[in-house]
């Protein structure tokens, strides 16, 4: 049976990697997932200095999935290349950065520093808010996205993975203004921006007021979506949003993604990137599926 996949000229030992933000940079899930099992770890967004993040309460739960307003809190670029690269490499992992930032030259000099560190994709989180644009994220502006990739691009030394927002009107106008900057793949989706009120008390639950949706609620908007993408431009995507089983996974994939990430999932079962793996396995062989790439974009 093959598991392999290849995404933006990387091969992969299997399809199944991280959701940026739900699993640190690994190490704190250790004792349940082997690292080097995975097909990568995709780490917590990172900028060129260290965020603190938004005041608390910023996680909630809703049905069927969680609202988060961490606000990308992170140690900063140079403690991330000191101490987790190193840390995965020895785990044997395959690494995919989560790049964050609140200027395309935050975003650049991330890029720049981790050139010639031993990193197998860029993954480039746009659903910051862009400082310089007066508050509107870079991944809700077909022409700042536009302009944003180019920048990144022309920097990186590693393939660049544009994650796309789900909050807009057409996914698609997004993700062919990420290739026309020159993207090598695209991730998607990230979290659905929402909100929830305590009855009780007439306050918003989130001190930040909104959240990112994220979980299980979420995934038939993230199928439609990396469907729609995968018809609209010819770019591979690493597909996320809600994936809680292989069978969640296959159906990513059956929708155009040729990598899975695994979220939310990950804080109830810290196994769950494993089990969707051996799910994927069960599903192949129920099927009689030699190779994973036969399902991609089947649909
Ligand atoms: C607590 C939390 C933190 C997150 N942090 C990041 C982040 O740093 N960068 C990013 O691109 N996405 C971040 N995300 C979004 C996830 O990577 C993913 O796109 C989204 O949660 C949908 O997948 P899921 O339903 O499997 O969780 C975060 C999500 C959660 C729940």
């Amino acid at each position: 049976m093959n598991l392999e996949v290849k995404l933006a000229g990387v091969t992969f030992k299997n399809p199944v990697t991280t959701a940026s933000g739900t699993f640190g940079s690994g190490a704190e899930y250790e004792e349940f997932v082997d690292l080097s099992a995975l097909g990568a770890v995709t780490t917590k967004g990172v900028a060129n200095v260290p965020w603190e993040g938004n005041p608390t309460p910023r996680i909630a739960e809703t049905y069927g999935g969680m609202l988060n307003a961490v606000g990308l809190q992170n140690p900063g670029i140079e403690l991330f290349c000191e101490r987790d690269i190193p840390h995965l490499k020895e785990k044997n992992a395959s690494i995919i950065v989560n790049v964050c930032g609140r200027t395309v030259e935050d975003y650049v000099e991330v890029v720049e520093r981790l050139s010639d560190e031993p990193v197998d994709l860029l993954e480039i989180n746009v659903s910051c808010p862009n400082v310089k644009a007066g508050g509107i994220a870079f991944g809700q502006n077909p022409d700042a996205l536009y302009d944003i990739t180019k920048a990144i691009k022309a920097k990186a030394k590693q393939p660049i993975v544009m994650k796309l927002s789900p909050n807009v009107t057409d996914i698609t106008e997004m993700a062919k203004a990420a290739e026309a900057g020159g993207s090598d793949a695209l991730s998607l989706i990230n979290t659905i921006t929402g909100m929830k009120i305590d009855i009780h008390r007439r306050k918003f639950v989130l001190a930040n007021q909104t959240g990112g949706m994220s979980g299980p609620a979420i995934k038939p908007v993230a199928v439609r979506m990396i469907y729609q993408v995968h018809k609209a431009c010819s770019l591979p995507i690493i597909g996320m949003g809600g994936v809680m089983t292989g069978e969640d996974a296959i159906e990513l994939m059956m929708a155009g993604a040729t990598m899975v990430a695994v979220g939310t999932a990950n804080f109830h079962n810290p196994r769950a990137t494993m089990d969707v793996l051996d799910g994927i396995k069960a599903y192949m062989e129920r099927y009689h599926i030699e190779d994973i790439n036969e399902i991609i974009g089947c649909m």
